[in-house]
């Protein structure tokens, strides 16, 4: 079994102050115990002091992205033992705005994964494509290209800190969400793969989750799908109710 995970990616949102009101409401709110593993993504600037009023709870954080350096003479960038530093155990690579915004392409991403690996971070690998790709029936192409580029040559043992997040691009912020079906079928189409790449067990332990829009209204059935594992959520997890919602969803809907 597969325990579910929902991720709240709050972008470029949120000063210290208001990061340490919306984590003071998450902890009244949240249901106990903790019907999933539950990971926060504030900015770089609100994690340590974020980290400091988690302690004590399951609740992990995550940073939104991190260099393919261990360190060194990098201007601007944040490095993944930085990250753990500041209490991080996740890391968000491969989102597509980084892919799209900040020209992140399969390599450099693939060699972010290894790197936040390699110092002991779990990854939150995201992919999926574009609106344009989609009507061109690539879907399947280009998430396939994806994941073998940015996971090649990893074991099995590093897998097993690794989470795939499908994000359809024209889902993000968009207010369009994939309808269950859809996303379940990319998201069977990614465990398929990882079946091959890495062995039956561990493509049957990966967790994916789905993100793209997902809101209280819609998470029960996307959930409810057999291989959609949790949700990586923007917007939604900037309000305290919204994402407690979600979590709560995941009680009656993540069965596997
Ligand atoms: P959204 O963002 O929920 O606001 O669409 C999801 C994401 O970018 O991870």
């Amino acid at each position: 079994m597969r325990q579910p995970i929902i991720a709240g990616n709050w972008k470029m949102h949120k000063s210290i102050a208001e990061a340490l009101a919306l984590v003071a409401e998450l902890m009244e709110k949240l249901p106990n115990p903790l019907p999933a593993e539950i990971v926060l993504a504030p900015p770089f600037t609100a994690l340590s002091a974020v980290r400091d009023i988690l302690a004590g709870t399951e609740v992990a954080l995550a940073g939104q992205n991190a260099c393919q350096h261990a360190g060194g003479a990098f201007t601007g960038e944040i490095s993944a033992s930085m990250l753990k530093d500041a209490g991080c155990t996740f890391v968000i690579l491969g989102h597509s705005e980084r892919r799209q915004l900040f020209g992140e392409d399969d390599a450099l991403i693939h060699q972010k994964i290894k790197t936040a690996l390699e110092h002991g971070l779990k990854v939150i690998f995201c992919l999926g494509e574009t609106l344009a790709m989609r009507e061109q029936n690539r879907t399947a192409e280009v998430v396939r290209r994806q994941l073998e580029a940015g996971l090649q040559n990893l074991t099995a043992a590093q897998m097993e800190n690794l989470v795939v997040a499908y994000e359809p691009v024209w889902a993000i912020g968009t207010g369009k969400t994939a309808t269950p079906e859809q996303a379940g079928e990319t998201h069977a189409f990614i465990r398929g793969w990882l079946e091959r790449a890495f062995g039956e067990a561990t493509g049957a332990a990966t967790r994916i989750l789905y993100g793209g829009s997902v809101n209280p209204k819609n998470c029960a059935a996307l959930l409810a799908q057999k291989n959609i594992d949790g949700a990586l959520v923007g917007g939604a997890s900037l309000i305290a109710d919204s994402f407690c919602a979600i979590i709560d969803s995941t009680h009656s809907s993540c069965s596997e």
